[in-house]
């Protein structure tokens, strides 16, 4: 699955990630910068924070209780409608392809 990330400053990664791949591992395993994934996926952290661009949040799983803690809990703004953790977004059981947006600060 092709996950996008935008950066600030108008660059972009593009990672082709298999089925089962979350978008923070796609994006720690390649060197994304500005994605950290302290907690290692277990929604514990907030630092995999990313906005999913409007166009990809339909079909995504919806946002579970300890996801939902954390992202009150983001060092940027959460946003109501676009802000997710990245460990809980699943190439191939959430999307097929998914662009987002990297937050300016993790923590
Ligand atoms: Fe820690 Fe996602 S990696 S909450």
């Amino acid at each position: 699955a092709k996950v996008s990330f935008h950066h600030g400053d108008g660059a972009v990664d593009i990672i082709e990630a298999d089925d089962g791949i979350s978008v923070m591992r796609a994006a720690v395993t390649n060197g994304v910068a500005g994605i950290v994934g302290e907690c290692g996926g277990q929604a514990m952290c907030a630092t995999c924070h990313v906005y999913v661009r409007e166009e990809y949040l339909e079909g995504l799983s919806g946002i579970g209780g300890d996801e939902d803690e954390m992202l009150d809990c983001t060092a940027s703004p959460r946003d109501a409608v676009r802000s997710r953790l990245g460990c809980q977004l699943r190439a191939g059981e959430d999307f097929a392809e998914i662009e987002v947006d990297v937050p300016a600060e993790q923590s």
